[in-house]
């Protein structure tokens, strides 16, 4: 069944190979709008970026709103640093004129949940999520259901020890939308480190991508080049996680994920800020607002992936199990 859905991110490298998933995936999702939040890249450049990313997909027909040019309370940090200086990997792409929405973010959520059952696939910091529920809870509770690519439970965290970067760059607004879930009886499903950790696109995998579609593979050597380098400076590791995709294509196929059902509180102070708080034990007796995602299965993503973003049968990706595989993660 095809699902309405909007994507609020942050764009963003892995964002934006989201956004290319999103909307090779017509068959389940109408993606009926993307909303912007500053994260990765301050907002105004995280709309160009969508904006470039729609441009190539041939499809600026899919409008794009900008939302917070802030977190709920904390001073706005980006992520440059992993992202590159345009935020979409120093690929310096054209910017694309016009296409400008006067609505705002929350606006354009609140008009849609009101329209009709939709969901979001929420990417970067939940501050928009967040600014809906302060400004119209009863529209905040129709969102038919929340995606949330944050947060880690038995993984480590990659902006401190312990936390993941879109909930420590906007610790307040994940910790509101999580309570504001609680309180609601619903659940996030909360594609976390645990599970996009083991999303790795090596250089084999981006070589494959470019011998079956040159011009599509191009598109995402550019964008990935500079988060190849960041890994490597970083981790050591020969590869980048592209977190991101793994949240829309969970959405699409339940099956791709495997995980637990529990309470989670989003820490907002201290030197665990940021940090989810999973009571996988029931130590506060609380009913589950969250499905903590911890296995997933990578070879099934990556043919998904290509089969969607090439335009190609999965069958025929024969060369994935083997490309995956030496990742050894
Ligand atoms: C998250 O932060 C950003 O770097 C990525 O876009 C992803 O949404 C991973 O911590
Ligand atoms: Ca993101």
């Amino acid at each position: 069944m095809k699902r309405r859905v909007m994507i609020d991110c942050d764009p963003g490298i892995d964002d934006s190979l989201a956004l290319m998933l999103a909307l090779s995936m017509e068959e389940e999702l109408e993606v009926t709008g993307i909303t912007i939040v500053c994260g990765n890249s301050p907002v105004d450049m995280g709309a160009a970026n969508a904006k470039k990313v729609l441009e190539h997909m041939g499809r600026l027909d899919i409008p794009v709103f900008k939302g917070a040019a802030r977190p709920l309370e904390r001073e706005y940090v980006d992520a440059l640093d992993t992202h590159g200086r345009d935020g979409l990997g120093e690929s310096f792409l054209p910017d694309v004129a016009g296409y400008d929405q006067d609505m705002g973010a929350v606006d354009f959520l609140e008009k849609t949940v009101k329209e009709g059952p939709c969901s979001v696939i929420a990417l970067g910091p939940m501050t928009n999520l967040a600014l809906l529920y302060q400004k119209n809870p009863a529209a905040f509770a129709q969102i038919e259901e929340i995606v949330s690519m944050g947060g880690n439970f038995r993984s480590h965290g990659n902006c401190s020890p312990v936390a993941e970067y879109n909930y420590w760059a906007d610790p307040d607004g994940a910790a509101l939308v999580y309570e504001a879930m609680a309180n609601l009886g619903k659940k996030i499903s909360m594609v976390g480190l645990d599970v996009t950790r083991k999303i790795v696109l090596t250089p084999d995998l981006l070589e494959y991508m470019k011998r079956l579609s040159p011009d599509r593979g191009k598109f995402v050597e550019k964008i990935t080049k500079f988060y190849f380098d960041f890994h490597w400076r970083q981790e050591r590791l020969i590869g980048c996680v592209i977190n991101d995709p793994l949240a829309v294509a969970y959405f699409a196929d339940r099956t791709l994920c495997e995980g637990t059902e529990a309470y989670v509180q989003v820490e907002t102070e201290g030197i665990s800020i940021g940090q989810t708080v999973v009571d996988s034990m029931g130590f506060y007796g609380k009913h589950p607002n969250a499905l903590v995602l911890t296995a997933t299965d990578p070879v099934r993503f990556f043919s998904l992936f290509f089969g969607r973003l090439l335009g190609l049968e999965e069958s025929g990706l024969d060369l994935i199990p083997a490309l995956v595989k030496e990742v050894g993660r």
